[in-house]
């Protein structure tokens, strides 16, 4: 049994690739419009990495901002935690490179690997480390580069997805009520078919993969759209009942962002009003496990979540894997 130790968010950072993929541009390459795309997921633009570069420089990015934020230098870390499904290469973790480019000597480094829920299965675990004792000083990153297991000739998936990257850093709360008051996490694998990359891993060897075109993201959305509008209200009902809390007493929640249509379900279940919900969709499409700790940072930067507040968290993603978390911030 751990000492119960609380672990708090102690900086954040991003880190955007510049380059920008819009609906228009999208319209040039499949049968699809900028109208069917917006309205039918909310998204207007969405950001694509430079070829040049990988996961782990834009990983490591994201998270010197976040250190710079938490007044951290590299080497007191002790543990850098990677969420991905686009990591660099297979294996090693793509946390090693990142461990290495940020100079964190001093740090474990692995991935976790739960598709759009990995920031928050990243957080569950992070919180778990430090409030047995067992970690002090945690970075945690969601990053993806989804423009690169895209089937760009696919109209109903490659208009959805985008690359970003989003980093926190965890430590022990100072004991001012700021911190992670829980986290939850779930997975059904009876769900696995309906989103994957099935090309990759050794189920389908690399000639295989690439005759049958399985090195990019199979999705049955209306099947997953249905899955996700349930995980979502359930992952943020029983976090709120586990931690004694009420949809009133959320400031502010950050939804993935997957589908704006998604978003305004689980809006409408918990009945919290759209200026209580932050929604960024239009600007990044769906990042993944990137996408809450963008919008987290983002909300912080805009003044709208404060010191003080409380975040309710709460995703979902292929595997099936959901889960949810509540922050005083
Ligand atoms: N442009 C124009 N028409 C399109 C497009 C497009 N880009 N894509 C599909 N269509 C067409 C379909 O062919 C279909 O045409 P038909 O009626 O003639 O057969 C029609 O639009 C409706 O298609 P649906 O699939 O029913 O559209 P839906 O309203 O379900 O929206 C979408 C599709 C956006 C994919 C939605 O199902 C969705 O968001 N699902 C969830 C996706 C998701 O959240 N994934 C999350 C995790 S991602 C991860 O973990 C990596």
């Amino acid at each position: 049994m751990g000492n119960n130790i609380k672990s708090m968010i102690i900086g954040t950072g991003v880190a955007i690739p510049e380059k920008t993929l819009t609906n228009a541009d999208l319209e040039k390459m499949v049968d699809t419009s900028d109208e069917w795309i917006r309205e039918r997921s909310g998204i207007k633009v969405r950001h694509v990495l430079d070829e040049k570069m990988h996961n782990s420089d834009l990983s490591a990015e994201a998270a010197k901002n976040a250190l710079c934020e938490a007044n951290m230098k590299p080497e007191e870390l002790d543990t850098i935690i990677v969420a991905t499904v686009t990591g660099d290469v297979t294996f090693p973790s793509t946390a090693c490179y990142v461990q290495q480019k940020i100079g964190a000597v001093n740090a474990a480094a692995f991935d976790v690997q739960a598709t759009c829920s990995g920031f928050i299965f990243a957080l569950n675990v992070a919180d778990g480390l430090i409030a047995s004792g067992k970690s002090k000083n945690v970075l945690i990153i969601g990053t993806e580069i989804l423009t690169r297991i895209t089937d760009w000739k696919d109209r109903a998936t490659c208009v959805l997805f985008g690359d970003a990257s989003g980093a926190a850093v965890l430590a022990p709360s100072n004991g001012n009520g700021s911190g992670v008051l829980g986290t939850f996490i779930k997975t059904n694998g009876n769900l696995a078919h309906l989103l994957l990359m099935p090309g990759g891993g050794t189920r389908y060897p690399y000639d295989v993969a690439v005759n049958e075109n399985l090195n990019n993201i199979k999705m049955q959305g209306q099947e997953v759209f249905k899955a996700a509008v349930t995980a979502m209200g359930d992952a943020a009902t029983h976090i709120l009942e586990k931690t004694g809390l009420t949809p009133d007493d959320v400031d502010l929640l950050i939804p993935h962002q997957a589908n704006i249509r998604i978003i305004n379900a689980t809006m409408k279940r918990l009945k919290l009003p759209k200026e209580k919900v932050y929604i960024n969709i239009h600007d990044y499409g769906n990042t993944s496990s990137a996408s809450i700790p963008v919008a987290f940072n983002e909300a912080k930067e805009k003044g709208i979540l404060k010191p003080g507040d409380l975040c309710l968290m709460v995703a979902f993603g292929g595997g099936f894997t959901w889960g949810s978390a509540v922050i005083r911030v």
